[in-house]
């Protein structure tokens, strides 16, 4: 292989995209693109700088953030990575209900997205990339090696959500968790520029009921057939 070879993982929020990637970054010892944390990093910056996306000199002040956004993402001892926003650690805030609010917002801007195109796409190098989000096949990377698209029903993603707050004591309500979800999914959908949905090409795989454990395997699979492992 002459390129350095990319597989994108596309999908809703709470599918199990982020566990699989991670997981398969590290088996393949590959680079990891979050796509995902990148409009959270916007959304912060946004946030804290009160500007409201729909203020015209505001979405200028966040499109030139999003340029700049001096961001690192470093390796953790878990499963995921540590994200740090010119120094700071915002690991856990940028996974607040707010900033995912406020991500979901800002990411319907086209002239966010485009902000964003070029440094998601210099994630890329040897030995290979694996690329997490929403349009990383059908946008990101047209040409990528292998596309997945995860899914799972808005109830199970829900239920995953609910588990995953209450293991980390805090107070969730799960009817809302179920609206806040089925809201974003819409959002996300319905947005003129890269909308979610699979590429024409991508493997669906649907992990509704499923364990990670079973979901990883079958995307392993995939990955045989490729030669890369
Ligand atoms: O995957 P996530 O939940 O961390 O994504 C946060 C928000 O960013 C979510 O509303 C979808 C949006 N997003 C996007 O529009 N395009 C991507 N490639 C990744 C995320």
């Amino acid at each position: 292989m002459n390129h350095a070879p990319v597989m994108t993982l596309d999908g809703p929020g709470g599918a199990g995209k982020g566990t699989l990637a991670s997981a398969l970054a590290r088996e393949l010892g590959w680079w990891l693109l979050d796509s995902g944390a990148l409009y959270r990093l916007v959304g912060l910056v946004a946030l804290r700088d009160g500007l409201d996306a729909g203020q015209p000199a505001d979405c200028a002040t966040a499109v030139a953030a999003a340029r700049s956004l001096d961001m690192v993402f470093e390796p953790d001892r878990g499963a995921g990575q540590r994200v740090l926003l010119a120094g700071e650690d915002v690991t856990d805030i940028i996974r607040t209900d707010a900033v995912s609010d406020a991500a979901s917002k800002w990411a319907v801007q086209p002239d966010i997205r485009a902000a964003l195109l070029a440094r998601q796409r210099d994630f890329a190098g040897m030995p290979g990339l694996i690329a997490d989000g929403r349009d990383m096949g059908t946008v990101i990377f047209p040409e990528a090696d292998l596309k997945l698209y995860i899914t799972a029903s808005a109830e199970e993603r829900a239920n995953r959500r609910f588990a995953q707050l209450s293991g980390a004591n805090v107070d969730a309500n799960l009817d809302r968790i179920y609206r806040e979800i089925l809201e974003r999914d819409a959002r996300d959908a319905s947005r003129e520029v890269a909308p979610l949905k699979p590429a024409a090409d991508a493997h669906v795989i649907d992990t509704t009921g499923e364990s990670v454990a079973t979901s990883l395997e079958k995307v392993r699979c995939l990955v045989r057939e490729k030669g890369w492992i």
